[in-house]
């Protein structure tokens, strides 16, 4: 006999992440997620953190590569600010939850709903679609798998998973409506701050991004001192100087760009940085905006490197959250297959 399913009307707030460790950080990944889940820290809410491997082999990874990645990435938490005692930090592959539930909600998901994500038609558009991997297809249901494993309230992350998000919710409902249970939250995505939407250095209509094709579009973490000034420098701006208000950066996207990093770095508003620039060159705008992204940044890239010296000690880290995920997945997995008429005998 199984359990009768709690189904409670409120649920307790739990807040849950991920990045890919497809490649190295960016600076987009810094401050549209990885600084945001830093401050998430010692609200008084549990937080669990986690690098989405299996969401990275949707694209044809290098084996060896990809683990250093992962690593890396652990490193990259860790070093800016992440403390594995207070959050949850694992790598996703080693919490076997997200895969089951991820096939439960390619059960629930419908074909439509996936073929409307803006990131699959992003990446395909100029493709050949049929060549693409089905798990490329599914991904955000393995998102939502992600996310619901842990029946999470709210989830921070950049501009560009808001629709994933929203995908998410669709399949929460759908799941709590075809099984007449409300059994799954409808999670928040908690999209804030001055820099939720970091642009390439080279277009301001291009996201920055660790698959751009030019290394001069993206700060990367493991960026020295001398080239995260550089690729400042040489960052695409216009002739004008910095306006009194922020109304006037309306069509100056790269403009807009850099007082964003520079807002997001700084812990301010754009609002604020345009109203203390204005009139300001971007020569004596731009030696600052350096400056301060080196000071940020440095001490990050320094303590990723003491951490990626012994790799050993981070994969302990990863396995202790892993366990400590697991934990808190497993049950909440056992519920679901109980919901689904799965005979659940072997306990
Ligand atoms: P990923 O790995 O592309 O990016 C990780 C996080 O960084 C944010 N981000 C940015 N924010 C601002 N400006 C940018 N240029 C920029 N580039 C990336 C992303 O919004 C994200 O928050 N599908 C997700 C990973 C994922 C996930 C999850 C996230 C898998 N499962 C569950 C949250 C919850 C992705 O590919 O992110």
């Amino acid at each position: 006999m199984s359990e009768p399913v709690q189904t409670p009307q409120t649920f307790t707030p739990r807040i849950f992440s991920g990045i890919q460790p497809s490649g190295g950080l960016t600076l987009g990944n810094y401050l549209g997620a990885l600084k945001r889940f830093v401050e998430k820290q010692g609200q008084g809410i549990e937080t669990i953190y986690c690098l989405v491997d299996m969401h990275a082999i949707t694209v044809w990874q290098d084996p060896e590569k990809l683990r250093q990645q992962t690593r890396e990435g652990a490193a990259a938490f860790i070093a800016a600010g992440i403390d594995p005692a207070r959050s949850i930090l694992f790598n996703q592959s080693q919490v076997t939850a997200h895969a089951e539930l991820a096939w439960i909600f390619n059960c629930v998901a419908r074909m439509g709903w996936m073929g409307r994500m803006t990131q699959w038609k992003d990446k395909t558009a100029g493709k050949n679609a049929e060549a693409e991997s089905l798990g490329l297809f599914a991904y955000p249901a393995l998102m939502a798998a992600d996310i619901l494993a842990y029946k999470t309230t709210h989830v921070p992350v950049g501009e560009d998973q808001k629709q994933h998000l929203e995908l998410t919710r669709d399949i929460a409902a759908k799941f709590n409506h075809d099984y007449k249970v409300n059994f799954f939250p409808i999670t928040e995505p908690v999209i804030e701050g001055a820099a939720t939407r970091v642009m390439s250095l080279r277009d301001g209509s291009k996201k920055m991004s660790k698959s751009d094709p030019s290394d001069q579009s993206r700060i990367n973490l493991t960026d020295s001192a001398e080239a995260i000034a550089a690729k400042i420098r040489k960052a695409k701006t216009d002739p004008e100087p910095l306006p009194e208000t922020l109304e006037g950066l309306k069509d100056r996207p790269e403009a807009r760009n850099l007082v964003n990093i520079y807002a997001g770095l700084a812990g301010r508003t754009a609002e604020d940085v345009v109203a203390e620039f204005a009139g300001a060159q971007f020569g004596s705008f731009k030696p600052r905006l350096a400056d301060l992204a080196v000071s940020v940044l440095a001490p990050i890239t320094t303590e990723m490197n003491r951490l990626m010296a012994d790799p050993a000690e981070i994969d302990r880290i990863l396995g202790e959250g892993a366990a400590r995920a697991d934990a808190i997945s497993r049950p909440i997995l056992e519920q679901v297959y109980d919901i689904v008429g799965m005979v659940r005998s072997r306990r």
